[in-house]
């Protein structure tokens, strides 16, 4: 035989190796009939062919109705879930203490219905003054000890190993019908409606971690970019926390040398190999101060969680914190998946901006603000480490000046009342009157808004894609003027024109 008949020869012999060895491998029905994979040493070139062409119909016959998943590994599958999430399958662990615990349970009444919410608290003790029990604030439990554990990182707190383990001791309960631990501090609100309809997005049979980062840059440098911070909250999927629960403890141990408790928890997901789903709604608050550059331009996302209370200013003037935060809570409970929704409308005729954030304030500006600028945040808060300079600190979204003469600042409305209708939800906002400030002529006498707007009901597909809304000013007002918040049409554009 000539030497290119050779080569050719030995060439085919082994694509149909390989051929039949990949049908051997990858099929049971083969691999059972175990075939041989050596081939007759004196086949002829004619005969090798033929056999190559019918091992290649194999093949394709395999690739085609065999393994129909060739393309699509079977964990790509998607899987039809149960969406109906509902408040009963949320369950609650708020870390406390029994120093803190008396201070912080008036934010927990505000959040927490006994009838609806499922939740604990987890104490280092029960003080003499806690005993018996509140139906107001979610029941205590009095944490496991957890003095056998390693802590070595220093200045901080051993509580950390605590509050990380309350992870565990809430799974480990056993309570029934859970769907989502969700974890927070006993300074954080949390928006339970919102937080169901978010968490419905995602499966609870699979693993997942969603929560979000500190709103500042060097926090985030410090801790990680894609660390759920446990103030702002965070949820886990049942499936991950069963299994986060019996591995906690030895990543305790490992983690020693971490400072809090939700670096501890992010470091144990990290091992078991689960990243953070980002939920722009969850907020640490690591700012001081005046909030209301941050309220009243909130992500287009829900509302879930608000942290710090007791480091920032009350959010609404002339009340108490708590009177404050209660305040929200009677928009967030006429229209809980609405509050502080920004919609912005203009009227040409005066030349006004108008930007509301809906269940909070209102902002009047004179002139044609874009569009652009009402999203970015005005500054009116400051850092967070109370070391830094104002300037020198960074955050994780696009800011504005906030002016330091009220006279150039916007006019604003805060939220007075909320009425509940049919289908409606009539919300009348107050002017805040600082200084007496020249303003357009327009709004020279106005004192009052009517905002007029339907339930915000957005179902499982509106909530992965959502849009804002838009609205009208109701022409002719002086001392009061109706906006009315409604759908875009299908191409409306959000600018002044006329
Ligand atoms: C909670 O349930 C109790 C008894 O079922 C009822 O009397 C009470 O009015 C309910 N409270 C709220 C806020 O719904
Ligand atoms: C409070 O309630 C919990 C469970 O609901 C119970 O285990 C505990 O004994 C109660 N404590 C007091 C002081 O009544
Ligand atoms: C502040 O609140 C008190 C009572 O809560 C009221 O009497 C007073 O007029 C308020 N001041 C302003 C400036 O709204
Ligand atoms: C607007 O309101 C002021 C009082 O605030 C009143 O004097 C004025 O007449 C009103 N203008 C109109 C056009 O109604
Ligand atoms: C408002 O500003 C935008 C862009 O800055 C411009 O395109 C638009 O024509 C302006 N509208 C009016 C009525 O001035």
């Amino acid at each position: 035989m000539k030497k290119p008949t050779k080569r050719r020869l030995s060439f085919l012999k082994r694509t149909i190796r390989f051929l039949l060895s990949f049908l051997c491998f990858h099929s049971h029905a083969l691999t059972r009939s175990k075939m041989r994979l050596t081939l007759p040493q004196n086949l002829s070139l004619s005969r090798l062919k033929t056999l190559l062409l019918i091992v290649s119909f194999l093949f394709i016959l395999y690739l085609l109705f065999y393994r129909r998943d060739w393309h699509a590994p079977p964990t790509l599958i998607s899987r039809v879930f149960d969406y109906t999430l509902t408040r009963r399958h949320l369950l609650f662990a708020i870390a406390s203490s029994s120093q803190s615990w008396p201070r912080r349970k008036p934010y927990l009444r505000i959040w927490y219905s006994p009838n609806s919410t499922r939740a604990f608290t987890f104490l280092d003790r029960v003080a003499a003054s806690d005993a018996g029990n509140d139906s107001t604030v979610p029941p205590v439990v009095v944490s496991a000890d957890t003095s056998k554990f390693p802590y070595t990182f220093r200045g901080g707190l051993r509580s950390a190993i605590r509050v990380a383990r309350v992870v565990k001791e809430i799974v480990d309960r056993n309570e029934k019908d859970v769907r989502w631990y969700v974890f927070g501090d006993d300074d954080t609100v949390f928006f339970v409606d919102n937080l169901v309809k978010t968490l419905a997005k995602y499966d609870h049979a699979r693993w997942f971690y969603v929560g979000s980062n500190s709103e500042s840059y060097e926090q985030n440098v410090k801790y990680s970019f894609d660390m759920a911070f446990g103030g702002g909250g965070f949820a886990i999927s049942y499936s991950l926390a069963k299994v986060l629960a019996r591995v906690l403890d030895s990543c305790l141990v490992r983690y020693a040398h971490l400072y809090g408790s939700d670096a501890r928890v992010f470091s144990c997901l990290a091992e078991l190999g689960v990243g953070l789903t980002h939920e722009p709604g969850f907020h640490q608050v690591d700012m001081r101060g005046n909030l209301f550059g941050m309220l009243s331009s909130h992500p287009l996302s829900p509302l879930l969680s608000l942290h710090h209370l007791d480091a920032v200013e009350p959010i609404f003037p002339n009340m108490s914190r708590t009177q404050a935060m209660g305040h929200l809570f009677e928009a967030v409970n006429a229209d809980p998946a609405r509050i502080l929704q920004q919609t912005v409308c203009y009227d040409p005729s005066n030349s006004l901006t108008i930007s509301v954030a809906w269940g909070y304030a209102i902002q009047i500006f004179n002139g044609n603000e874009s569009l652009l600028d009402l999203l970015s945040l005005q500054k009116t808060f400051m850092p967070w480490k109370r070391s830094v300079t104002i300037g020198a600190s960074h955050y994780m979204f696009n800011l504005r000046d906030y002016p330091k003469d009220p006279c150039k600042r916007p006019v604003i409305f805060f939220l007075e009342s909320v009425r509940p209708d049919i289908g409606d939800v009539w919300s009348y906002y107050t002017r805040h009157v600082v200084r007496e400030c020249v303003r357009p002529d327009a709004i020279k006498n106005l004192k009052h808004i009517k905002v007029i707007s339907q339930r915000l009901e957005l179902d499982i597909e509106q909530m992965k894609a959502p849009r804002r809304q838009c609205c009208n000013i109701l022409p002719s007002f002086n001392e009061s003027m109706v906006i009315n918040i409604r759908q875009c049409g299908v191409d409306e554009l959000i600018s002044m024109h006329f």
